[in-house]
C-alpha cells in the first residue's frame, strides 16, 4: 500500500519504517527541514535499537520530505503522528494535527483514510471528522489507531504488538487498516475493534494505570524502608498473585519521558472539564513528583545539608535505559538540585548528552576524583561496574536509584550502599 506518515518523531519514525518492513511503500513528511535532510543522509535523530539497521535495509521503500507536492495522490492510507504537547493551561495542543488535516485535503483522492496515531483528548478524532468532512466533498475516514511502542523497544513492540486498538466508523476504513497490519500475522483476539472515543480512552487509560502501577510500588518502597521491610521480598510476593501481574512494578526515582508524565497530566484535565476529580491519577502525578524528591533528599541528609565541593558520579541520564532522550529524566532534577547546594557533577551516559553538566566518554574517567556515586538510569553497562572503581569513592557511598547492585552486597566492601525500598541496615 502507498501509505503518508505527518510526523517523523519517535512514533513516526518508527511506526514509518516497521511499515516499510511489512511491504508497504512510505513517503514520511516532517516540517523539520535539518531532520528530513539528515534522514536522506542516513543521520538517524535518535538512538533507538534496531532502527539504523531498518531504515537501511528498507531504504528504497521510505522517502522523506518537508511537505507534500500538490497533486501527489495515490496514498491509500495518511498516518497522523505528530505531537499533542500540553499547553500552558493544561489542555492539549491540536494544531499540528489541523495544519496536517489540511495538508491531507489539498493531496488526497476519493476512499483513502487518515489514521490519527497521536494521542487526543476522547472525543477529538470524531471532531476531526467532521472538520474533514466540512472541508471536502471526498470520502475520507478518520481511524484512531494509539500507539503503544516503548522508547528503547520501539521496533520490536511495533512488530510484535500484544495487541492494536483500532477506532472506527465506517467498515470501509477497518477493512484498509487490518490489510495494512496483515503482515503482522495477528490473531483475532489481539485485534481490538472500538468506537473512536474508546480508542482514545485506551491509549490514556493504558498509560495511566502503568504509570499508577510504578507509583505504587515507589510510595510502598518508602514504607519498607521506614519499616524494615525488603522490597524485594515484597515484590515477590505481590507480583506472584497473578491479578496483580509482574510487569511495572519496578520501583525507582520515578517514571520520566514524553508519555507518562504527559499523557496522565491531560487525562486529569480532560476529566476536570467534566467535573470529574481522577484522584488516582492526580495522587499518582504527586508521588512521581515527591518520589525524586525523596532521593534527593536522602543524598543531602547524608551529608547533613552540606554538599558544597562535594564531587558526584551521576550515571544515567536518559530517563530509562536504550534510549539518548531526557525528556522529563529524574536525572535533571538531580543535577539542579545538586549544583544549587555547589556539589560538582560528573556524569556519564552511553547515548544521552545533556549540555549542563560535566560529561565523561568513559565511564572509568568519572572514578579519578569523586566522592559518591548517583544511579539514576539501569543501563545494562553499569550493573558489572568492577568493585576496584566503586571502591575509589572517597565517601565509599552510592545512592542507587534504579536498585541495580541491590544484589552485590557491597557492604563486604566498606561500602556504604543506599537503594530504593530497603533501608541502609538491611543491605
Ligand atoms: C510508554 C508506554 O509504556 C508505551 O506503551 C506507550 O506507547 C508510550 O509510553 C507512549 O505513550 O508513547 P515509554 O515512555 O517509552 O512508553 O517508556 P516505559 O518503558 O513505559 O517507561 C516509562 C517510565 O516508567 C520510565 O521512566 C521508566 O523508568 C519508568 N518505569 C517503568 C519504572 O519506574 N518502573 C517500572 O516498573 C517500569
Amino acid at each position: 500500500m502507498n501509505i503518508c506518515v505527518f510526523g517523523i518523531g519517535y512514533v513516526g519514525l518508527c511506526a514509518s519504517v516497521c511499515l516499510a518492513q511489512l511491504g508497504h511503500n512510505i513517503v514520511c513528511i516532517d516540517k523539520d527541514n535539518k531532520k528530513i535532510e539528515n534522514l536522506k543522509n542516513n543521520i538517524v535523530p535518535i538512538f533507538e535499537p534496531k532502527l539504523n539497521e531498518l531504515i537501511l535495509k528498507n531504504k528504497n521503500k521510505l522517502i522523506f520530505k518537508t511537505n507534500l507536492e500538490n497533486n501527489e495522490k495515490n496514498f491509500d492510507i495518511f498516518i497522523i503522528a505528530t505531537g499533542t504537547p500540553t499547553q500552558k493551561n493544561g489542555e492539549v495542543d491540536l494544531s499540528a494535527i489541523y495544519n496536517v488535516a489540511d495538508e491531507i485535503i489539498k493531496n488526497c483522492k476519493n476512499n483513502s483514510i487518515i489514521i490519527n496515531k497521536s494521542t487526543v483528548p476522547i472525543g477529538f478524532n470524531n471532531k476531526l471528522q467532521d472538520y474533514i468532512n466540512a472541508k471536502t466533498n471526498l470520502k475520507l475516514d478518520v481511524i484512531s489507531n494509539p500507539e503503544f511502542l516503548r522508547q528503547g523497544s520501539a521496533i520490536d513492540d511495533f512488530l510484535n504488538p500484544e495487541r492494536i486498538i483500532i477506532g472506527y466508523k465506517s467498515d470501509f476504513a477497518l477493512k484498509k487498516v487490518l490489510k495494512m497490519y496483515k503482515a503482522l500475522n495477528l490473531k483475532d483476539e489481539q485485534i481490538i475493534t472500538t468506537d473512536l472515543n474508546s480508542a482514545e480512552m485506551i491509549k490514556y487509560a493504558s498509560n495511566s494505570f502503568l504509570a499508577l502501577k510504578i507509583s505504587f510500588i515507589n510510595e510502598i518502597s518508602k514504607l519498607c524502608e521506614k519499616t524494615n521491610a525488603d522490597i524485594e521480598y515484597v515484590k515477590k510476593g505481590l507480583t506472584s498473585d497473578s491479578r496483580i501481574g509482574k510487569k511495572f512494578l519496578n520501583c525507582g526515582i520515578g517514571f520520566g519521558g514524553s508519555c507518562f508524565p504527559k499523557d496522565t497530566k491531560a487525562l486529569v484535565n480532560i476529566a476536570n472539564n467534566y467535573d470529574i476529580e481522577l484522584k488516582t491519577i492526580k495522587a499518582t502525578i504527586e508521588a512521581n513528583e515527591a518520589q525524586v524528591d525523596y532521593f534527593i533528599n536522602k543524598i543531602i541528609n547524608f551529608y547533613k545539608g552540606n554538599i558544597k565541593d562535594k564531587t558526584f558520579i551521576l550515571l544515567g541520564l536518559s530517563f530509562k535505559p536504550n534510549t539518548n532522550d531526557l525528556r522529563e529524566a529524574p536525572s535533571i532534577k538531580i543535577i539542579d538540585k545538586l549544583t544549587d547546594l555547589n556539589a560538582n557533577i560528573i556524569a556519564y551516559d552511553p547515548k544521552a548528552k545533556y549540555d549542563k553538566v560535566k560529561q565523561v566518554n568513559k565511564i572509568n574517567d568519572a572514578f579519578n576524583d569523586a566522592d559518591c556515586l548517583i544511579i539514576a538510569t539501569e543501563w545494562e553497562e553499569f550493573k558489572n561496574i568492577d568493585v576496584e572503581l566503586l571502591k575509589k569513592l572517597k565517601d565509599k557511598v552510592i545512592f542507587d536509584g534504579r536498585n541495580i547492585f541491590i544484589n552485590r552486597n557491597l557492604k563486604k566492601y566498606g561500602l556504604k550502599y543506599y537503594c530504593i525500598g530497603k533501608n541502609e541496615q538491611q543491605n
